[in-house]
């Protein structure tokens, strides 16, 4: 059912506050005065010190799922210390990379269905490594072959294009540093502030919703482009290509994220004053060297769109407001940002195609369950 909503994506898009509620749902402990605040996951109680002792944390998933624990990787590194790998899928299986009994392999799948995820869990099973499962999919085949895992909770999601279980994922691998973070002094201030960001997200959400129009506009501006650029790093390296896959499953039109700090070494030769690219600077450590890369995309008269924190557009366009279209947001804990910065590029990519004339809850050649290799 999709109530108001023309759409399903439009719907999901427009329902992160509530999912993203139901997510974090008796799993996050405000803490009385005197106790400090805490996570609780039932799924992994019985796991937890085994995943701290780890040698390593190795994140397989596909798409979209992939984004999101790209989004969370360097959190889950600061908190618990452990090193994190990434994996993709099906290219874990063709290189039959090496998967040792002292790892934790977390799967992240919204369906807990996808073939090549199965096929990974499988490979990493016969290795002996402690098996995660993250999905949105009570009894899915991913949920059920894990030794222990986290319910994502954001709801059935219909839409090819996922959305609100990218933003849920992101918070549930956000508490799960927290869970498995130690809780030392020197890192207290820096839960506490994640934990208080958490309870906050939904308002922020919300708050970032009411773009909706102003990515309308953006996107009759953007209607008949042939490309579409989206450059991010640190926290928003997934931002980038998670905006950019969205843009191109749905509206069809080229699109693709970089991390700008390889800018140089290519992707710069593509600039000119035609082609629109999105920058991602937001504030976090990595802020100042966004603003170079803006700096140079600007002196070589790129088409810029930058997403900032509130009031920062005098910080991100070098030759004032007239210089470069700016999309501001609401500025959360840095680790959080990429679930307030997806959004715009959520409403960019939906109204992009519903401009374009294309299904946005089916897009061409798509699955919403990849079941076959
Ligand atoms: O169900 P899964 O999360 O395992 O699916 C993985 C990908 O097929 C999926 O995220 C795909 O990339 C989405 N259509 C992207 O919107």
């Amino acid at each position: 059912n999709k109530g108001k909503y023309e759409h399903y994506m439009q719907k999901e898009i427009h329902e992160q506050p509530e999912s993203l509620t139901t997510t974090m749902r008796g799993r996050l402990k405000r803490g009385g005065s005197t106790k400090a605040k805490t996570v609780l996951l039932g799924g992994l109680k019985d796991h937890i010190k085994s995943i701290r002792r780890s040698r390593r944390i190795v994140f397989i998933g596909c798409g979209t799922s992939y984004n999101a624990a790209l989004a969370a990787r360097p959190i889950i590194e600061e908190l618990s210390g452990v090193p994190v790998t990434m994996e993709i899928a099906s290219d874990l299986v063709d290189r039959q990379g090496p998967i040792y009994r002292e790892d934790t392999a977390v799967f992240v799948s919204q369906s807990g269905e996808t073939a090549d995820t199965l096929l990974a869990l499988e490979y990493a099973l016969e290795n002996g490594a402690l098996c995660v499962g993250i999905t949105n999919t009570v009894g899915s085949a991913i949920a059920r072959n894990t030794h222990c895992g986290i319910h994502i909770n954001a709801g059935c999601e219909i839409g090819v294009a996922s959305t609100k279980a990218y933003t849920s994922q992101i918070v549930v691998m956000a508490m799960l540093a927290l869970a498995i973070g130690d809780d030392a002094i020197s890192s207290q201030a820096r839960r506490e502030a994640i934990i208080d960001g958490l309870f906050d997200l939904p308002n922020k959400v919300r708050e970032v919703l009411k773009l909706d129009q102003e990515m309308k506009e953006l996107a009759k501006l953007l209607i008949a482009e042939q490309s579409l650029l989206v450059f991010g790093r640190g926290y928003n390296f997934a931002t980038a290509l998670e905006g950019a896959l969205k843009v191109k499953e749905v509206s069809l039109m080229h699109s693709e994220g970089m991390l700008a700090g390889e800018m140089k070494h290519g992707p710069l030769a593509l600039v000119d004053e035609n082609l629109p690219i999105i920058v991602i600077a937001t504030r976090d450590a990595c802020f100042s060297k966004q603003q170079s890369v803006i700096q140079q995309l600007h002196a070589r008269k790129g088409r810029l769109i930058v997403v900032c924190s509130k009031g920062d557009v005098a910080a991100v366009c070098p030759g004032g407001s007239s210089s470069c279209r700016v999309i501001e947001v609401p500025q959360v804990e840095d680790c959080l940002q990429p679930v307030v910065n997806i959004i715009p590029l959520q409403l960019l990519a939906y109204h992009l195609t519903v401009l374009r004339g294309y299904n946005v809850d089916q897009p061409r050649n798509l699955a919403k369950s990849v079941t076959t290799q």
